[in-house]
């Protein structure tokens, strides 16, 4: 496992979005499909603000770009204001030139009767497109990716979760009180994560920096599902100072 440490999250964003760029030319130059895994919350926004400034100024085109985002609350209807797909709408899509039909983002109208079927579709989706070349991540507090929440196992699938209790806290603003937060999402598994060709985690602020420590520098455990990146082939940990700082 590789760790970048970035001055600040601006710098640090600004050289994943670089990487991205690269990844998608390269691809549109082998007339190629590129399939990027997308994450929502705090971490991805400087990233996707550096994507659209790429795409407007520096004409990045995103037409040969699939997008899968790695999770939605559940239940959730698409437009609203806590929905991930408003979330990515906002934040990335509606300003780019990526075809609309190419962007997944789990469903969270689905009934409990479907979630089942639906998740092995989204999974079989993934693999139609030939895997996930490159996935963006955030963690969480208690070492989540997705919603992969701790005792997740390196081969889950993509699944209905229940949301652990700091998860539900960290969103509670968003949803103005813990009672009005959801309790349950749909997340990508463990296993398409690790499938993915090319990983970066990115992490900022000291908030993070506990969780940094434990996931790269502690064993490989199910209580922390991003110290699991470990044992992936090309994943990097991308850091501000801060979120840097308890590493040895
Ligand atoms: C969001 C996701 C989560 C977040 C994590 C960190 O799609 O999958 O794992 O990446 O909760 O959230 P922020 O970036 O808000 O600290």
């Amino acid at each position: 496992i590789g760790t970048i440490v970035y001055e600040d999250s601006t710098s640090a964003s600004k050289a994943i979005a670089q990487e991205i760029a690269d990844l998608i030319r390269v691809k549109q130059a082998q007339k190629q499909t590129c399939v990027l895994g997308l994450a929502t919350g705090s971490s991805p926004k400087g990233l996707y603000a550096e994507l659209v400034r790429l795409h407007k100024e520096e004409g990045l085109s995103f037409s040969n770009v699939v997008s899968f985002n790695l999770d939605e609350y559940y239940p959730m209807e698409p437009d609203s204001v806590n929905s991930y797909v408003r979330f990515m709408k906002e934040q990335l899509f509606n300003h780019i030139d990526i075809i609309p039909e190419n962007c997944f983002v789990p469903e969270g109208r689905l009934t409990k009767e479907e979630i089942r079927i639906y998740c092995e579709q989204y999974e079989s989706k993934i693999e139609a497109f030939g895997g996930i070349d490159l996935q963006i991540l955030g963690i969480g507090g208690n070492g989540h990716i997705g919603f992969n929440e701790s005792g997740s196992l390196q081969n889950s699938k993509t699944r209905l979760v229940a949301l652990d209790h700091i998860t539900r806290v960290a969103a509670s603003a968003d949803f103005s009180g813990l009672e009005k937060t959801p309790r349950t999402a749909i997340t990508l598994g463990v296993k398409k994560i690790m499938e993915a060709k090319r990983v970066i985690l990115m992490a900022w602020g000291e908030q993070k920096a506990n969780i940094i420590k434990a996931s790269v520098e502690d064993e490989v455990t199910n209580k922390v599902p991003a110290s699991y990146l470990q044992e992936h082939r090309n994943a990097t940990f991308v850091l501000d100072k801060a979120a840097s700082s308890k590493l040895t």
